[in-house]
């Protein structure tokens, strides 16, 4: 790699990764965007969804908390109420615009019950016109579910080696790859299991990696905390999650990682704020930054308050960034529940 693309990545890392910020994930495909507004009663079309990334980017101040922000590729080509393109919003406010490049997953031949994420064709060409478009990070999901038989060891190795060669393709366009492997959270498994499969997955995720000469100072791993499944009856303290999550990545993560931003995988807002302010305390001295990237448990109080009408755009503007400055506070490991009044 040439030394202007090695500058360029550290210089995206230097902005993404700041001491008690985190990332806005606002990625939502088309199918998961009309889901979420379903849920709100709203019909999706594009305009409403540029509508409501705009609102979102928008909202003053909220680049105290947020460093940069995840935008799904159409999202690239739309502009604010005032005509600025949205990438040029963020940008204009410090936060770094960045874009998933998968393209969703699929089941995975040979593996019953796991899945494979697409989208590695031409991604070259394609990160050269959303660089042109202002994107300077990616972001790729790898989906594992957690059931008797699954993740099999096939389904490991195979979501492995697809985020270390979409993670090399991005370096090589100087592009900041997010490698983002999610042990999801449904199903009644235990702590325990989630430990043994992160542990897993993620050991797997840095050996493709490292085979394919990634290089590790300009990665940032967005992993799932390690969670009992939705389903177990009993549910686990901020302790013990932030004991099994520390564990799993201490094992696996090379030191020289700049930063691990959790994904929020279906926890309550609350859940998620409080469970990333324990593993800060319980870690303080990590040797990456350990943060958030959160797109539910960012939104979900924001996107309930608009519901879809321009008038309450003000009073989702201040749920968004109510949730980023405990979000902000938790990845320094400053926030307590009294907060959330
Ligand atoms: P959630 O925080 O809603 O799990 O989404 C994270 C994500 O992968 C979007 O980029």
């Amino acid at each position: 790699m040439n030394r202007s693309t090695k500058d360029e990545l550290q210089a995206t890392i230097t902005d993404m990764v700041v001491p008690c910020k985190g990332i806005l994930a606002a990625d939502e495909s088309s199918p998961t965007i009309a889901k979420r507004f379903a849920a709100i009663g709203a019909t999706s079309t594009v305009e409403l969804q540029r509508a409501y990334r705009s609102l979102l980017f928008t909202t003053s101040g909220i680049e105290k908390f947020i460093s940069g922000a995840i935008l799904f590729e159409d999202t690239l080509g739309q502009i604010a109420e005032d005509g600025t393109p949205l990438p040029e919003v963020l940008a204009r406010k410090g936060i770094v615009p960045g874009v998933k490049v998968d393209k969703g997953k699929i089941p995975l031949a040979n593996a019953s019950g796991d899945e494979i994420t697409q989208g590695l064709d031409g991604l070259a060409e394609r990160l050269r016109i959303y660089k042109a478009q202002g994107a300077r990070f990616a972001k790729w999901r790898e989906v594992y579910s957690i059931s008797e038989q699954n993740p099999t060891i096939l389904g490991i190795e195979a979501n492995a080696e697809m985020l270390a060669r979409y993670a090399a393709v991005c370096q090589e366009e100087g592009f900041v790859p997010i490698v983002e492997p999610e042990v999801l959270i449904d199903g009644n498994h235990t702590l325990e299991r989630c430990l043994e499969v992160s542990e897993a997955v993620i050991h797997a995720v840095f050996q493709a990696l490292h085979r394919h000469r990634v290089i590790m100072e300009y990665i940032v791993l967005k992993p799932s905390m390690v969670l009992p499944g939705k389903e177990h009856p009993v549910k686990a303290s901020l302790e013990q999650v932030a004991a099994a999550t520390i564990t799993v990545l201490r094992r696996t993560v090379p030191a020289a990682v700049p930063s691990i931003n959790f994904l929020s995988g279906g926890q309550s807002p609350e859940e998620a704020t409080a469970n990333l302010n324990a593993i800060n305390i319980l870690f303080p001295n990590a040797p990456w930054a350990l943060s958030f990237s959160y797109a539910r448990a960012l939104q979900q109080p924001a996107l309930q308050a608009w519901a879809g009408k321009s008038e309450n755009g003000s009073a989702a503007q201040q749920m968004l960034y109510h949730r980023a400055q405990l979000n902000g506070w938790a990845s320094c490991g400053k926030y307590n529940s009294e907060l959330e009044k």
